[in-house]
């Protein structure tokens, strides 16, 4: 009983000291971090309260028991719980599902709570922290009854999976500092209620689709406290006017993936002279846009001494990426001191990058991917202390950066030249001042000599230097150091040669194609456990191919073509399941397929053509890879018939038989492709950058990855097949390229041949066929 009217007391005490006192903003979201919530074990829980979580427990599902605690009498030191230090009134529910969401991951969705949220909620009279994010609520809706939670200052509801509608109610709650909805698949038709946070400093709504708030804009323009705002991916219309801005406080506006009238800016964000950090990116994918850069140059235009008009000097973040903004970088970008994310990519920007780049001494990441940039890269991004990411790749850039360019940059990690006419031209005994963890410089000239600083690196994660026009032997001490962590390493298309070095380092790419390493494959690679990618095609290599590399049970992308390797293919190779390339071609591989390789199921594209294989072709081939779209056997000593079996690998685009010993009739089930017969097959992406080789037009052409989706082609030429042209050939309407010549085919060629309208190269020639040449048309 006095126990009671103590309460009762403190609570007056309590509302008395929210109403005067004031929460520092120590953080965006000063709520957000767990380090205010108190777990006051001595303080006794108010019953009402004990009873009504305990009936707001009973609702719930709690798949992973993390409400355990929640029994007896001490409901303050209940999970999740925080209660006033004296009253002990619940002040706190947080309820968040802390485990990183992981798609692949039981833990996340064991972890998840669920089931129904109780009305008894609305008795936690004092409630002002209230936080259900993370968890899976799917199929209820956002009860209404939030709305007579009176005292909240903060409302999580994010990635909580509601449906259907929000109660408008939850514009009752106007001491509500913040509401976070995002990610849930809440549909919001008005927003009109938003206007009712009077107190409202953070909003986030971002990934809920806002289409039909036509109004929405207005809406969140009645809250005045704003600080706040992220609406990114929300489809909203951004309106070009307001009479009036009145959420001028805001630091943080995120208005990315939005829709904006003409793809312009609007001219009301000048009035936002707080801003922190502006997030405008992916929001005109298609059009041409003057607007944005207006804005933009708009606020790198200011006038420190005019302070009503694009007062941009507090930028901290600035991202723009993924637009079509046109023009250059303007000088002026050097007054936006406290600069330290400024994101360009993607857009059309042209023009050199001014030197005033230099004092942006704050500056973390620059990146400038993809645009037209053009001219050298000045000298004093040396300065850039703090710089972490530096990524011009794509662009038009010129010159020679020199170990100036790099002077102060100590916290580099990531840098990307790709795709610039650059070169590199530092002295064999530069110490650069970065531990550089990604390294993009393909067609970046670094060579000739292979580059000594690398050996100061020790947290490369990937070195990308193909195409670098570095030549001579890859240094002992290169993959000598015993690394924990993965390198992905890209040498590719250099004049590199010696043999292929001890690696110490474990691997997980491997790419030293097209260069001059002679000697055999070391066994050494074997024990790199993770190899998802080797690539060691047009080399000199020679001896036997190491039966170690079946235990690279990770491997993807196995490309040995080119090279003068010989023996037999080792059946260890059978094990990599995984694999979805293989090329084998042009080497001295002699004696049969091995029966194991009928395991590599995931097989997309396998090329043994160009060797000296004797075998007839298994029937596994066609039984067991039946995801196979590229087959070439091309060059070999395969003899007996084409087995039907060949037929049931429906998605094959290329099937490239020719110059072998293969006798007897062409199948008549090649129709079964289905691939050479419809046009829908062959959607599949081709992501590696091996070029494929086919018999095109007799002579021999290059097909690269891109270009395999298109290509569909059929070749038996320069074999002992006999009889007739099936008339099922005549299916095969896809086929760019037929080539059945050198045969000893009889009979007439088929009416129908001039279904095949697609046909670029069309040869019979050298057989025993007789009779008038059909129509082709
Ligand atoms: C809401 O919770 C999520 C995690 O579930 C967190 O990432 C987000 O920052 C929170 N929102 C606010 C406004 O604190
Ligand atoms: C509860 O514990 C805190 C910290 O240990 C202490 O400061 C406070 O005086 C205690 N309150 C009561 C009522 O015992
Ligand atoms: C709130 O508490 C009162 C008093 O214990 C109780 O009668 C009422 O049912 C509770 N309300 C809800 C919605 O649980
Ligand atoms: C709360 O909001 C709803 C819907 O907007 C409204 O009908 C109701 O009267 C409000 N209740 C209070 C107590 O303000
Ligand atoms: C968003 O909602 C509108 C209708 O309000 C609908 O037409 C549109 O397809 C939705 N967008 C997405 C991505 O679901
Ligand atoms: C600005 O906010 C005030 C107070 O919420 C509101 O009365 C006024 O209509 C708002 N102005 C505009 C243009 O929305
Ligand atoms: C922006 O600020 C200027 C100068 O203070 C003012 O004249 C103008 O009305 C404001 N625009 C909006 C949309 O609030
Ligand atoms: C830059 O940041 C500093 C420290 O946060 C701050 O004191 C200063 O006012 C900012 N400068 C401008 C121009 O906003
Ligand atoms: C850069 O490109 C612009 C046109 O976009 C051109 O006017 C200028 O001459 C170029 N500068 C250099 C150094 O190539
Ligand atoms: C490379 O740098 C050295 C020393 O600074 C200089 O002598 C040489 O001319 C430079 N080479 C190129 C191609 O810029
Ligand atoms: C290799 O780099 C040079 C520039 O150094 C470039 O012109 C050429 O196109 C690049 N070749 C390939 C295949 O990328
Ligand atoms: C070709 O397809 C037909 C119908 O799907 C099937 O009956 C036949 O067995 C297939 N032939 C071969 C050789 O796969």
């Amino acid at each position: 009983m006095e126990h009671h009217l103590l309460c009762t007391f403190s609570s007056l005490l309590l509302l008395f000291l929210f109403l005067f006192s004031s929460i520092p903003v120590t953080s965006q979201f000063p709520f957000g971090s767990n380090k205010q919530a108190h777990n006051y074990s001595n303080v006794s829980c108010v019953e009402n309260e004990r009873q009504a979580l305990l009936q707001f427990k009973h609702g719930l599902i709690d798949e992973s028991n993390r409400l355990s605690s929640w029994i007896g009498e001490e409901c303050c030191s209940w999970e999740g719980i925080s209660c006033h230090k004296t009253t002990g009134s619940v002040l706190k529910l947080d309820l968040r599902n802390t485990v990183p969401f992981d798609d692949s991951d039981d833990d996340y969705f064991k972890n998840c709570l669920g089931g129904q949220l109780s009305p008894s909620l609305v008795n936690l009279t004092n409630l002002r922290y209230l936080d259900l994010s993370s968890n899976i609520f799917s199929g209820i809706q956002v009860p209404a009854f939030f709305g007579l939670l009176k005292n909240l200052r903060y409302l999580n509801l994010s990635s909580a999976r509601f449906d259907g509608e929000i109660p408008h109610h939850l514009g009752n709650l106007s001491h509500l500092r913040y509401l976070d909805l995002a990610w849930n698949s809440l549909s919001i038709k008005d927003l009109g209620w938003v206007a009712g946070l009077s107190s409202l400093e953070g909003l986030v709504l971002s990934k809920l689709n806002l289409t039909a708030a036509q109004d929405g804009l207005q809406s969140i323009n009645m809250l005045p406290s704003l600080t706040t705002l992220d609406l990114n991916a929300c489809e909203l219309f951004i309106h070009p006017h307001l009479s009036h801005v009145n959420f001028t406080s805001l630091a943080f506006l995120d208005l990315s993936l939005n829709k904006f009238n003409n793809y312009r800016a609007p001219p009301w964000l000048r009035n936002l002279t707080g801003l922190h950090d502006l997030r405008l990116g992916s929001n005109s994918l298609f059009d041409s846009i003057h607007g944005l850069f207006d804005q933009m140059t708009c606020l790198v235009h200011l006038n420190l001494s005019s302070n009503h008009f694009c007062n941009a000097s507090s930028l901290t973040y600035l991202d723009l990426s993924w637009n079509n903004l046109q023009g250059s970088i303007p000088s002026e970008i050097g007054q936006l001191i406290n600069l330290t994310y400024l994101d360009l990519s993607h857009n059309n920007v042209q023009g050199s990058i001014p030197s005033e780049i230099g004092q942006l001494s704050k500056l973390t990441n620059l990146l400038l991917t993809r645009n037209s940039l053009n001219g050298t890269i000045p000298t004093n991004l040396g300065q850039l202390t703090k710089l972490q990411a530096f990524d011009v790749r794509s662009n038009s850039l010129t010159g020679v950066l020199s170990e100036d360019h790099f002077a102060k940059l100590r916290e580099l990690k990531y840098l990307d030249l790709t795709g610039n006419s650059l070169a590199l031209n530092v002295s064999s005994s530069w110490v650069p001042p970065f531990q550089l963890q990604e390294i993009w410089m393909q067609s970046i000239i670094v060579g000739p000599r292979f580059p000594a600083w690398l050996r100061t690196q020790n947290e490369l994660e990937v070195l990308d230097m193909r195409n670098a026009s570095i030549s001579g032997a890859i240094p002992s001490w290169f993959l000598s150091k015993n690394k924990s962590f993965p390198l992905g390493l890209y040498l590719s298309h250099n004049f590199l040669a010696g043999h292929i070095p001890q690696l110490q380092r474990v691997l997980s790419v491997l790419a030293l194609n097209d260069n001059r390493f002679t000697g055999t494959i070391p066994e050494d690679l074997c024990k790199s456990e993770n190899l998802s990618e080797l690539d060691l095609s047009n080399n000199l290599l020679s001896g036997r191919v190491p039966l170690c590399l079946g235990n690279l049970r990770d491997l993807q992308y196995l490309f040995l073509a080119n090279n003068s390797l010989s023996g037999q293919i080792p059946s260890s190779l059978g094990n990599l399941w995984g694999l979805s390339y293989l090329h084998l071609n042009a080497n001295k591989f002699v004696g049969k397929l091995p029966a194991s390789m009928q395991h590599l199921s995931n097989l997309l594209i396998f090329d043994v053509g160009d060797n000296g294989l004797k075998d007839t072709i298994p029937a596994w081939i066609g039984e067991k890879l039946s995801e196979l779209m590229f087959l070439r056997f091309q060059s070999n000593n395969f003899h007996g018939p084409i087995s039907d079996t060949l037929c049931q690998l429906s998605h094959l685009q290329v099937l490239n038989l020719a110059h072998n010993n293969l006798s007897g009739f062409i199948p008549r089930c090649f129709n079964n492709i289905t691939a050479m017969v419809s046009g829908q097959d062959g959607g599949l992406a081709i992501e590696s950058q091996q070029s494929l080789q086919d018999i095109k037009g007799g002579r021999e052409v290059e097909y690269d990855a891109s270009s395999l989706e298109l290509v569909k082609s059929l070749s038996l030429s320069a074999n002992n097949l006999v009889g007739e042209i099936p008339d099922e050939i005549m299916e095969l309407v896809q086929l760019q390229v037929l080539n059945l010549s050198q045969n000893h085919l009889t009979g007439k060629i088929p009416d129908k041949i001039g279904n095949l309208k697609q046909l670029e190269t069309l040869d019979l020639s050298m057989n025993e066929l007789f009779g008038a040449i059909p129509e082709l048309i």
